[in-house]
């Protein structure tokens, strides 16, 4: 009760100055957005409103490449092994029991609920989504039935399931946004987390944005359609043969369309942004913006997805303005999506430390170059391989018995996953370090590690030619992380 001394000592006037409000927050999380390949560059207000206002995290990376794995992590501050949601079915605690029971009814929205603030959500919640009931912790919620979609969705809002046809998603979130901010008049602090379908496939771009870009590629990366054979790749990538011209086509034409379908997100970042001027929030507002995860194209001859342990799929956008942040402030410090929560409630004050796995940024973000000789930090990056009987696609040339998912004959059958396609991995920086380690669960164990800082396009797999005593190393510490819980994934005794 600071304001009321303030109160007494001073006289009414300067007691209403006095009394600190809570800083707001804006979310954006974006739905399959890669960095790696340009993914931020079509968004001109991003740049302008956000990467040059604040901080950009170059070395962000999701927990888990797969959506709704990510989301729950976004949403608990834990890795997928405590949160339990391990993929995209109900089956795998994808807003399965697990989940509504144990993880949901204490993730973010509802502590900061408790902490005085006011809540608000629009756009994909969970990949299996699919309640006329508001998750708890949300006083203004917009969510969308399932998976992403842009057109013919599906949406619960605050309890009434509605249909929509031609209006398309991004703008209708837009719209949402935009009206909680406008009623935003009172004292009180809000949260509003937006999740955006673009550019997740389909790609559909909004129909004012569907000549842009007319002459983008994606972009022909040293890794472009280099079939992995003779670079020692996990059996999945390992028998990916080299793209055909005309599959080369579709993939600049999806390249394309992911940017254009990101315009429409860009637009409400504007909107946003000067909403929040108008409301005279805008310096008490933190925004934040990135993706659940990144994408690749064609990356080692894999023709479009995510799913796998490399860096066009893990690295995510990571851009925060607000409060106490310098302009055009570049770090390199390593960030996960993990650390969301921990950071959002470090910023909003008051609130406890529970269960996350994740650290606070806030020091990253009041010094961003924190990697000296004393640094390091390992992050754990984990995938469950999909692939089961239904979803064999007869088309290709596989089996059933193959265990392998998203083989489309679009992609020149092309597979992207399979059952033994489960991982996971460290994710290590120190001084002048800056490596990814992993270990399959397949018949092999196979392993794969990378030297980021020579290698940045990973060609050259050093998991078994790096000393046995630092693969014992990086082992053992990737055993400890996947079982990690709390305080005890924070640190690495590497
Ligand atoms: C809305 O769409 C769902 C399927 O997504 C359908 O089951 C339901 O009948 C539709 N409701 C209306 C009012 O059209
Ligand atoms: C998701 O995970 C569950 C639990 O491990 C598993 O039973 C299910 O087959 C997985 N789903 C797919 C599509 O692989
Ligand atoms: C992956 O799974 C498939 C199907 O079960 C199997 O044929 C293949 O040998 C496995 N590869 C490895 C490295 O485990
Ligand atoms: C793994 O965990 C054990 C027990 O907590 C600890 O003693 C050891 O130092 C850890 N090793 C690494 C490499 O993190």
């Amino acid at each position: 009760m600071k304001w009321l001394i303030y109160c007494l000592i001073y006289g009414f006037v300067v007691c209403s100055e006095a009394e600190e409000k809570k800083p707001n927050f804006i979310l954006i999380v974006t739905d399959d957005q890669d960095v790696v390949l340009n993914g931020l560059v079509p968004m001109k207000n991003v740049q302008n409103l956000l990467v040059k206002q604040g901080i950009t995290f170059q070395n962000a990376f999701t927990s888990s490449p797969l959506c709704c794995p990510s989301r729950a992590t976004i949403l608990s501050g834990m890795y997928a092994h405590n949160h339990k949601t391990t993929n995209n079915s109900k089956s795998g605690n994808c807003y399965g029991y697990h989940w509504r029971k144990y993880i949901e009814p204490n993730a973010l929205p509802v502590q900061l609920q408790s902490n005085g603030y006011e809540t608000f959500f629009a756009g994909k919640y969970l990949n299996e989504f699919n309640s006329d009931k508001v998750p708890p912790g949300w006083d203004h919620f917009y969510g969308l039935f399932g998976n992403s979609k842009y057109y013919n969705y599906r949406m619960n809002e605050n309890g009434q399931t509605k249909n929509y046809t031609n209006k398309y998603l991004t703008d209708l979130l837009d719209e949402r946004l935009i009206d909680f901010l406008k009623g935003q008049h009172t004292s009180k602090p809000f949260f509003a987390y937006v999740a955006p379908p673009a550019p997740h496939q389909p790609f559909t771009p909004a129909d004012r944005h569907k000549d842009a870009f007319p002459d983008v590629k994606a972009p022909r990366t040293p890794n472009f359609n280099i079939p992995s054979g003779n670079l020692d790749k996990h059996w999945l990538v390992s028998f990916s043969t080299k793209i055909p011209d005309s599959l080369l086509t579709t993939m600049d034409m999806y390249y394309r369309m992911r940017w254009q379908s990101l315009l429409a997100v860009d637009e409400m970042i504007g909107n946003l942004v000067k909403t929040l001027k108008s409301i005279d929030e805008l310096d008490n507002t933190y925004i934040l913006f990135t993706s659940d995860n990144g994408y690749h194209i064609g990356q080692f001859a894999q023709p479009w997805d995510k799913r796998q342990p490399y860096e066009t799929d893990i690295r995510v956008p990571f851009v925060i303005r607000g409060p106490n942040i310098g302009a055009k402030q570049i770090s390199e410090a390593p960030v996960s999506l993990v650390d969301l929560v921990p950071t959002v409630k470090d910023l909003a004050g008051g609130m406890k430390y529970g269960n996350e796995d994740g650290i606070s940024i806030r020091k990253f973000m009041e010094s961003p170059n924190v990697i000296d000789k004393s640094f390091h930090r390992q992050l754990l990056i984990q995938y469950w391989g999909e692939g089961n009987f239904k979803m064999y696609e007869p088309k290709c040339p596989f089996t059933k018995e193959d265990e392998l998912a998203g083989c489309s004959k679009e992609a020149g059958c092309h597979c992207e996953d399979s059952r033994n396609n489960t991982y996971a991995c460290v994710r290590h920086f120190a001084y002048r370090t800056n490596r990814i380690y992993c270990e399959f669960k397949d018949n092999e164990q196979f392993v794969e590690a990378y030297d980021l800082a020579s290698d940045q396009y990973q060609l050259t797999n050093l998991g078994y030619e790096m000393l046995p005593i630092e693969r014992a190393m990086y082992s053992l510490s990737l055993h400890n992380m996947s079982k990690c819980e709390g305080v005890s994934c924070q640190i690495s005794n590497f």
